[in-house]
């Protein structure tokens, strides 16, 4: 097993990484839950397909609860769902002291995280995340919350897992496009902060399409280290954490002005690397191989290279709307010099942008 430690003070925790690993994973996880109420927070899907196995696990070591098993997806991330969990560990009388699992993609870490955080001031949890994002990414660095109709994560509270578990052997269900928009966060980390391993993916394709399974272990605990860094330095998003929305602010807009349904956040990422690529052409910071690298990468693992027919004009609106803006700036991410290597704009020319915009449209 693969262990990876997020260095937070007091509050830091290990990533531990394997295949096959739910069966074993009672010792892991009874160090955190003994003799203590545990509970499962799941999505109706995740439900049907792990949450028996782990529910045999916690029942090995700790005073297994209950669950709760809201719908899945996006739209189902809100206040009301939060509202009927915690309805739902009053009824299986969780107190201070007891663990939630949260057992599912990046929806259900956000979920079961704001449950924790705020349930009586705050309890344990432990992330099980079942989508490569979540792997990745949302399972990672403690940030949970739930979206408003006004606008996407609005309400949400810093609160840090006790551990996360990944078995990599749950992507086999996991369908193809959701893997994609797990494949686009991946490239993310080679792009701002390790050439090396953009060049392990570069060169690994046929192993990633293939599933095998040590190309993905080394890949999302490859992820993982690089994001624990990043959190660990800057836990709270004051500075340099906000590398990693390196290709979202594009990204986001690209799902706004396509209201959420034509293009998953992954997909609208690869267009926004792209983009926030041709700004760092256009600005000089880069020459065009790094975007011509990057665009090859995304080919390869079959990721859209273009968000068609959208109007540029709307998505510079949306940009300005971003909660991420400051003083009526927009940061942005753009690579620098070279692969692995990022930089900070505060503000840009919104003719630049424009032009940027359009190359991926
Ligand atoms: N907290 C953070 O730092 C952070 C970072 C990135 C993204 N996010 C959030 O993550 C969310 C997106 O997460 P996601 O892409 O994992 O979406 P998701 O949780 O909706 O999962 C995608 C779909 O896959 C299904 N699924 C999950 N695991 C499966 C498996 N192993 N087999 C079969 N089906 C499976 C789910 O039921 C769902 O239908 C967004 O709400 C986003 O805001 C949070
Ligand atoms: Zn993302």
């Amino acid at each position: 097993m693969k262990k990876i430690r997020v260095n937070l003070g007091k509050r830091s925790y290990d990533i531990n990484i394997a295949s096959g690993m739910f069966e074993g994973l009672t010792e892991e996880v009874s160090k955190i839950t003994d003799k203590k109420k545990t509970f499962i927070i799941t999505d109706s899907n995740v439900n049907k397909l792990y949450s028996n196995t782990i529910e045999e696990v916690l029942r090995k070591k700790s005073v297994y609860a209950g669950k709760y098993a809201f719908h899945a997806g996006e739209k189902h991330k809100n206040l009301a769902t939060i509202e009927a969990g915690y309805h739902a560990i009053v009824k299986s009388e969780l107190d201070r002291g007891s663990v939630i699992a949260a057992l599912g993609g990046g929806v259900c870490g956000d979920l079961a995280g704001f449950i924790a955080a705020t349930y009586m001031r705050g309890i344990k949890f432990v992330q099980i995340p079942t989508t490569l994002l979540a792997m990745v990414d949302s399972s990672v660095g403690g940030k949970t919350g739930v979206d408003l109709n006004e606008g996407k994560n609005l309400i949400g509270a810093f609160w840090q897992p006790a551990a996360v578990f990944v078995d990599t052997k749950v992507l086999e269900t996991l369908p193809g496009r959701e893997l994609l928009c797990g494949f686009a966060e991946v490239v993310k980390y080679g792009m701002i902060s390790d050439e090396k391993f953009f060049e392990y993916l570069e060169n690994n394709i046929d192993g990633i399409k293939q599933k095998k399974c040590e190309v993905y272990e080394y890949i999302i605990g490859k992820c993982c280290s690089i994001k624990a860094d990043i959190v660990s330095q800057d836990e709270r998003e004051n500075s340099s954490r906000a590398i990693l929305n390196f290709g979202h602010t594009f990204g986001h807009a690209i799902e706004t002005v396509s209201s959420y349904s034509k293009y998953r956040h992954g997909e609208a990422v690869a267009i926004g690397m792209l983009m926030a690529c041709e700004l760092g052409v256009i600005l000089g910071s880069i020459d065009s191989t790094v975007k011509r690298r990057l665009q090859k990468l995304l080919q390869s693992l079959s990721l859209q290279e273009k968000a068609e027919g959208l109007n540029p004009k709307s998505i510079l609106d949306a940009m300005s709307r971003d909660k991420k803006v400051k003083n009526g700036k927009i940061n942005f991410i753009i690579p620098d010099t070279k692969i692995g290597q990022v930089k900070i704009l505060n503000g840009v020319d919104n003719n630049l942008l424009l032009r940027a915009i359009e190359t991926q449209l």
